[in-house]
């Protein structure tokens, strides 16, 4: 990723920061810096500052900074060599050859993206060959037109161990390549010799055998991965890409390619791919589908850059309202306003086109409610109103939602509704949200001294010691980062477990390298069994408290830090075993 500094310089001579910062930002001049409302959090009074001079931004509030490559990273969510490349474009100036050449992890992903769009070809001709009759009967049987089939590129994985690995080495890919992609597995095998020596070698084989198939493809209309559904009821339903260095769950919506040039003027998020497919096929051309997680922080930004108004349509079961719950809050956010849409006598959307049809399902739409009324509808349905119990008990429970909306117009309208609702009086109320007011204020502070103890204490805490603060706490965000974005495990080459001061620490990261090797995802959840429960409170606090948005230059200082600690550690212990040994050499002599 190495450009070199003549290119760099004349890039930033190229895209002066007002000038870069200016088009998302509306700037006044006062005195030799300029300010704004910062793009990164939500205010109303400028704190965001431009230097020209220095050719940096930064936000008083949110502590974001940085030069012009650092803008375009952030607001545009690309990576340093993308955003590197959108300057360039923008400027009118060419990457050097030699520098494109060295930015090979680009032109990897290039490559990577070609073989899956190579693959989602194959799979679409095997929908459509004599061995896909199966899948394509399934898909059609499932209610879906030829021209939705073709519209979403669906296709039919082969019931073999080798269809996609035979036709994609016809194409010249290697094996490497489609275990990259996430296409191909392979395992360790033995031969026995004549002699009666073992030989072992790798067998590779086809990821996605005897399924339908979604190709997921990026906003900028890369397929990046796929979902393949079994044809009968057997499990799992959905298998999905695992993880790689083009696919990643967290940053990527399904059909968000199509829905962004909708007519419509909302987005509705499904959590299904074959919801969102029957939306598109019945006209609702806004739909889109989180893949197969709950929603991230990472997919509301994505969504808010295109629509100030989203629709959740989650499923109406229990866990459906749980995930609807968890989304709205990430949603608000981003500052767009939720809606929700309820469904009564069909368990997801795909079901309710099919049974009640497209005005229908329009009347719904347009009945979805404001998130507030459904959750104070949510917490209503929970207690019966007609006992004194059931009124105390959505009164605290709703007093309690309430309290933690930010205006006091919103508060009182709420307050009043809920009155109304219960058959009080809304000084009734209010005296419960003011309680439940401070309740939230005590937790909160609690909260923030608990975040504020020095990484030392807040380790010893946990039980956990800290030698060395300095490098612990690079570790910290070393790990959180990865965490956030296992991809950056990728960089750490050159890093040693043993060269993390903190045992646990060095533990974690050997722990995460093997499960990225092996596709596996790395979450602190999957750290139960392997970790003791007190090593993964105290991993799980680290990761909250430097939660946040990937930082590659952060992440490449935590690694310096690191390494310096431990060689200048590694010197110390040389020195140690020197004297040590000098001073037995002395006693015996
Ligand atoms: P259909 O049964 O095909 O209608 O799918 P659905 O979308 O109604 O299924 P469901 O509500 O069960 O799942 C919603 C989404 O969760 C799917 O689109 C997948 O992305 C994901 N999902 C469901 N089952 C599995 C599974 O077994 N494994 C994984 N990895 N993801 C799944
Ligand atoms: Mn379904």
């Amino acid at each position: 990723m190495a450009f070199s500094d003549q290119f760099l310089e004349e890039l930033e001579e190229k895209n002066p920061i007002e000038d870069v910062v200016g088009s998302y930002v509306n700037l006044t001049r006062r005195g030799s810096n300029l300010f704004g409302l910062c793009p990164f959090h939500n205010e109303k009074t400028p704190s965001f500052s431009v230097a020209p001079e220095k050719g940096i931004y930064y936000c008083f509030g949110c502590h974001k900074g940085g030069g012009a490559v650092n803008f375009i990273m952030e607001i545009e969510g690309l990576d340093y060599p993308d955003a590197v490349r959108f300057l360039a474009k923008r400027a009118g100036i060419e990457v050097p050859e030699e520098d494109r050449k060295q930015t090979s992890s680009y032109r990897h992903k290039e490559k990577l993206w070609q073989l899956c769009r190579d693959a989602a070809r194959y799979y679409h001709a095997m929908l459509k060959s004599p061995e896909g009759k199966d899948g394509l009967q399934y898909l059609l049987g499932r209610g879906l037109t030829p021209d939705t089939i073709v519209r979403f590129g669906l296709g039919f994985a082969p019931n073999r161990w080798d269809g996609l690995l035979k036709a994609m080495e016809e194409k010249g890919y290697s094996r490497q390549e489609m275990k990259e992609a996430g296409l191909v597995r392979s395992s360790m095998r033995q031969k026995k010799n004549p002699d009666g020596s073992v030989t072992e070698y790798e067998s590779c084989y086809d990821w996605f055998r005897n399924r339908v198939m979604f190709p997921i493809i990026d906003v900028r209309g890369n397929v990046i991965g796929f979902g393949g559904r079994v044809m009968d009821g057997s499990e799992p339903k959905y298998l999905n890409s695992p993880e790689s260095q083009i696919f990643n769950k967290r940053k990527n919506l399904f059909a968000l390619n199509m829905a962004k040039k909708t007519k419509m003027e909302m987005l509705v998020l499904t959590e299904g791919y074959m919801d969102t497919i029957s939306m598109h096929q019945y006209g609702f051309d806004c739909a889109v589908a989180s893949l197969g997680t709950s929603l991230t922080q990472e997919q509301a930004g994505m969504l808010a850059k295109y629509t100030k108004q989203m629709v959740l349509c989650y499923d109406g079961d229990q866990a459906g309202q749980n995930a609807a719950k968890r989304a709205i809050s990430i949603l608000e956010k981003t500052g767009v306003s939720v809606r929700v849409l309820r469904m009564q006598g069909a368990k997801d959307p795909d079901e309710y086109l099919k049974k009640y049809g497209a005005d229908r399902f329009r009347q719904l739409l347009g009945a979805s409610e404001d998130q507030a009324v459904y959750q104070i509808g949510t917490i209503r349905q929970k207690y019966d109103l007609a006992t004194d119990e059931g009124k105390v008990g959505f009164l605290q429970e709703a007093a309690g939602f309430i309290s933690g909306m930010s205006s006091a117009v919103e508060r009182e309208v709420y307050s009043g509704r809920v009155a109304e609702m219960a058959g009080v009086t809304a000084e009734a109320v209010k005296l419960e949200v003011n309680k439940a007011y401070k309740r939230r204020r005590y937790a909160q502070k609690k909260k923030e001294e608990r975040k504020n103890l020095r990484p030392a204490d807040q380790a010893a805490a946990d039980g956990i010691k800290y030698e060395n603060v300095r490098s612990a706490t690079a570790e910290e965000g070393l790990l959180s980062q990865i965490l956030l974005e296992p991809s950056l495990l990728e960089e750490t080459g050159g890093l040693r477990p043993e060269d993390l001061s903190v045992e646990l620490f060095g533990r974690a990261l050997r722990w995460m390298r093997q499960r990225w090797q092996e596709g596996q995802s790395i979450t602190v959840s999957a750290m139960n069994g392997e970790f003791q429960p007190e090593e993964i409170a105290h991993i799980s606090r680290v990761a909250r408290k430097n939660e946040g948005t990937v930082n590659e230059q952060a992440f490449r200082d935590y690694i310096s830090v690191i390494r310096s600690e431990a060689s200048k550690r590694g010197s110390k212990d040389l020195m140690a075993a020197l004297n040590r040994r000098r001073d037995k050499q002395g006693y015996g002599g």
